[in-house]
């Protein structure tokens, strides 16, 4: 315990005064579905911000609760699915707290994590499940992970596997490798080289988590780059963490094991996945000129920004700024007249979030939009090209979608789109994406759920109403 055990961790039972609790219990859903629908709208105009990017934020718990010393954090996205992550890392002994407009968390040390008492609930968060699996499943302790029914419907093997190379145990998990489970650790922790098999930040992510408690160097190989969120803030830690890419862009990183890391201060900037929704708006409703501000442009983050620029969007990137080693800017968006573009599947990783209200911004352009190389898409959520092309359907938008890919007819101007209901599937960014065809159709669409929109854009009703739109 003393080897890297730089903090002085004490078990913090979450108490009923914890405000971390106090935001979970005040989002916390009605049992009932809570429909909305979206009006076609007059110009939308005013400057945002959207609340702060979730992949960063998700980290910035994990780390700051797994460092030694303080981590301070502003700008985070205050979330359901973040706010589990938090709740986790407190259940394995990290101190946080929010105090006025930052976060204050005191680590446990790496190496340092306690077992946690009960189960960790990571409700509907992919990333927050993923993560963590990788982050306690190389310690000698058993951890168990529950989540909602989505959550609970997909794939964990991905992340298992690897973690059983390193000599972890999957206890009692649900068929096919689906949650809940529970991870036994082993006493010592192998490395391993793994070639990650699908482009997913999430189980680069989750090796190298499981790398940080594991003796010698583990390392992953990454074909395809995915976000790197990862690898930037574990280094902004301290950890001993070297990348390289080769000439056919194989990334090969390797983490040294039990190192120290040290609380650290971030500001986490806008998540270009929740700028996605009020800027397709924009670009839809005619006369609309809005600027969101403070947007993350990580490069492996803006294949939606390329995508609508390529279709013709108005989007002005303004004051373009490095913030605590990331790329920022206000991005200044006008209503533009689209027409369809084949997408390059292999952008996919850069905006594999953003297909949902990409295929909308597809239903207003002119001609055909063809999405390819979207097998993820299938395994996100809610089988998110399922409900995607259903959707579509249900609003009068032609398509056609295939085992991994869709392909959109527009219909400039969103003549006769709209006046149907569209089944969200538990999956926030199904229920967004609709909400804003409904903004720019002949006729009001509707959602059958609201409710897991809280799960990462809480804001976003009033949001788009101060923008001018009307959401009921
Ligand atoms: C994320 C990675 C992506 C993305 C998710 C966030 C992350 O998932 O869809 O919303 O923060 O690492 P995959 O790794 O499964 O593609």
């Amino acid at each position: 315990m003393e080897k890297g055990c730089y903090g002085s961790p004490r078990r913090q039972r979450p108490l009923p005064g914890s405000l971390l609790l106090f935001f979970l219990v005040a989002m916390s859903h009605s049992p009932l579905p809570q429909p909305a629908t979206a009006h076609r709208a007059e110009a939308l105009t005013g400057r945002v911000r959207v609340p702060g990017d979730k992949s960063i934020s998700h980290r910035s718990f994990m780390f700051g609760g797994l460092a030694s010393g303080e981590t301070r954090i502003t700008g985070l996205l205050e979330g359901e699915d973040v706010l589990r992550t938090g709740e986790a890392m407190k259940a394995m002994g990290a101190r946080i707290e929010r105090n006025g407009a930052e976060w204050v968390i005191q680590g446990t040390g790496n190496g340092c994590l306690l077992q946690p008492e009960a189960p960790l609930d990571f409700g509907n968060a992919g990333t927050g499940s993923r993560l963590t699996m990788g982050l306690v499943g190389t310690y000698d302790m058993e951890t168990t992970f529950i989540g909602d029914a989505s959550l609970s419907k997909r794939p964990m093997a991905r992340v298992l596997d690897p973690l059983r190379e390193m000599g972890v145990q999957v206890l009692n998990a649900a068929s096919g490798d689906r949650m809940p489970l529970t991870l036994r650790g082993p006493k010592h922790a192998a490395p391993i080289t793994y070639r990650v098999p699908m482009p997913s930040a999430q189980v680069k992510s989750a090796v190298l988590l499981a790398g940080l408690n594991t003796p010698g160097i583990t390392t992953v190989l990454e074909p395809v780059m995915t976000r790197d969120h990862t690898e930037k803030m574990l280094r902004g830690f301290g950890a001993n963490l070297e990348v390289e890419t080769d000439s056919t862009g194989l990334r090969t990183i390797r983490i040294e094991g039990e190192g120290k890391l040290t609380g650290q201060v971030i500001a986490v900037p806008g998540d270009p996945s929740s700028a996605a929704f009020p800027l397709v708006a924009a670009l839809l409703v005619p006369g609309s000129d809005i600027t969101i501000e403070n947007v993350l442009m990580n490069p492996t983050r803006t294949g939606l920004i390329l995508t609508l620029q390529d279709m013709g969007a108005d989007i002005e990137l303004l004051n373009p700024r490095s913030a605590g080693g990331e790329d920022v800017a206000d991005l200044r968006v006008r209503s533009s007249d689209l027409r369809g573009v084949s997408v390059p599947p292999e952008r996919a990783p850069s905006m594999i979030d953003e297909y949902p209200v990409l295929a909308v911004a597809a239903s207003f352009a002119e001609g055909t939009t063809v999405m390819d190389g979207l097998d993820e898409l299938r395994v996100k959520e809610s089988d998110r090209l399922a409900a995607v092309a259903a959707g579509l359907k249900a609003n009068g938008v032609e398509c056609t979608e295939g085992e991994a890919s869709l392909s959109v007819i527009g219909r400039p101007g969103g003549k006769g789109l709209g006046g149907g209901s569209v089944e969200t599937h538990l999956d926030h960014r199904i229920a967004m994406a609709f909400l804003v065809m409904g903004l720019a159709s002949e006729r009001p669409v509707t959602v059958d759920d609201r409710a897991m929109i809280a799960t990462s854009f809480p804001e976003f009703m009033d949001l788009m109403a101060g923008l001018g739109a009307v959401i009921e």
